[in-house]
């Protein structure tokens, strides 16, 4: 990884790249709702290959995630081999032939993306599009590409800190230009192509990421599956939900769900509120070795329409109670979720969490959905949940009161 330590997020304004020529025409409307799918860093890392993403796309088929709603296939770093000399990127040995790879997962009725970054080399040390944009672009196009994700890693040292050595406000708008220049590449091939960025939250890219053709942008580094990185992440969300909407999505980064040590209740937290962040899901596991608890989590289909509803809302961080947090976020026809999330380890049932329903604007007993459970649950106000260790209380209320 070739980063260097984060720099001051100097809150820049670029009017001038904000045009509306780098706006999605409607023709090339994409992520309306945040992009459902499948990755393949969180898992294989660079051992991802043709066979694997095949395997990938008919494990989404075979396991109900297509008919869930996963769609995109995307190939993260380690498919690039070397630019010939005139400058075609062409792929390496583990992947042979891409346009067969992206005409095999669209005849399953799926998507497919891929990865590279505006530097030298992406993040893995494979090479990027520095000075080839276009022609990438249309290469991806070529091969029916409709995800790109774009990671800065290499474009710091090879441009930011070359070329603007000591001044982090020129540094920045580097950063936004490269971003500019694929956004206008991918516009101009005229495939719609969701375009997701991945510069880890620097200089406040939701507020100009949109402008220049943002699908999404991560928020934050990387995402590892340990509750306590999990939950760091969550709580950078906090005050983003503004920025989210349809076809321009905060994205705390792809899940871990069935990844690593994380528990089933850990699992299902995760999800549960990547799901109220309206946050893109990208599953990041094995899907050929996935254990049935943890398809039931990634296909549970009133969890996932929390994440699809319509309105586009963010959850907001209502309040929190020591290590118990409530979450709430507003779904199209006046219904409303409410998370309330155990994020610590040691609350006991000899001290249950009280709900205040009052602090969340409603008045009096709700009648609601256990999403987990899937059985009508009525909140009463002030009622004593007690939720274990890393566990999440999900709920659904029709019609708020
Ligand atoms: C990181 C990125 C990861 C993954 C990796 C590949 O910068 O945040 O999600 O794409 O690079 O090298």
């Amino acid at each position: 990884m070739n980063r260097f330590a984060t720099l001051p997020l100097a809150a820049l304004t670029f009017a001038a790249l904000a045009t509306a020529s780098l706006r999605p025409t409607s023709a090339q409307v994409v992520a309306q709702t945040p992009p459902m799918g499948w990755n393949s860093w969180n898992y294989f890392a660079t051992k991802v290959d043709d066979k694997g993403v095949r395997a990938a796309a008919d494990e989404i088929v075979a396991s109900g995630m297509k008919d869930a709603g996963y769609i995109y296939v995307n190939i993260d770093d380690s498919w690039e081999g070397e630019r010939d000399a005139n400058g075609v990127l062409h792929t390496n040995s583990k992947f042979p032939d891409m346009k067969a790879l992206a005409d095999y997962v669209h005849s399953k009725g799926l998507k497919i993306g891929i990865y590279s970054g505006p530097g030298t080399k992406t993040c893995g040390g494979y090479a990027a599009s520095l000075g080839h944009e276009e022609q990438d672009a249309k290469m991806y196009a070529e091969w029916g590409i409709d995800y790109l994700k774009y990671d800065l890693c290499s474009f710091i040292p090879d441009v930011m800190m070359k070329q603007a050595p000591n001044d982090k406000a020129a540094q920045m708008r580097l950063m936004h230009e490269a971003y500019a220049k694929m956004g206008k590449a991918l516009k101009a091939t005229g495939r719609p192509i969701v375009y997701s960025f991945c510069q880890y939250g620097w200089d406040a890219v939701w507020e100009w990421g949109p402008a220049l053709g943002a699908n999404s942008w991560r928020t934050t580094d990387d995402i590892n599956p340990q509750w306590d990185r999990i939950y760091a992440i969550l709580e950078q969300q906090e005050g983003l939900e503004k920025y989210a909407g349809p076809g321009h999505w905060n994205d705390p980064d792809m899940l871990e769900v069935g990844n690593g040590k994380l528990t089933l209740a850990e699992n299902r937290a995760h999800f549960s509120m990547w799901a109220m962040l309206a946050s893109p899901l990208l599953a990041g596991n094995d899907l050929t070795n996935m254990k049935p608890e943890v398809k039931a989590i990634l296909t549970n289909r009133a969890v996932i329409a929390l994440d699809q509803d319509r309105l586009g809302k963010q959850a907001s961080r209502v309040y929190s109670d020591g290590e118990v947090e409530v979450w709430t976020k507003s779904l199209s026809g006046g219904a409303l979720a409410v998370a309330v999330l155990n994020a610590g380890d040691n609350r006991y049932s000899t001290h249950p969490f009280h709900l205040d329903l009052a602090k969340l604007g409603l008045h009096g007993t709700q009648q609601g959905e256990d999403l987990w459970s899937g059985k009508p649950v009525e909140l009463t106000e002030n009622m004593p949940l007690e939720i274990t260790k890393h566990d999440v209380f999900l709920v659904r209320i029709a019609s708020p009161k």
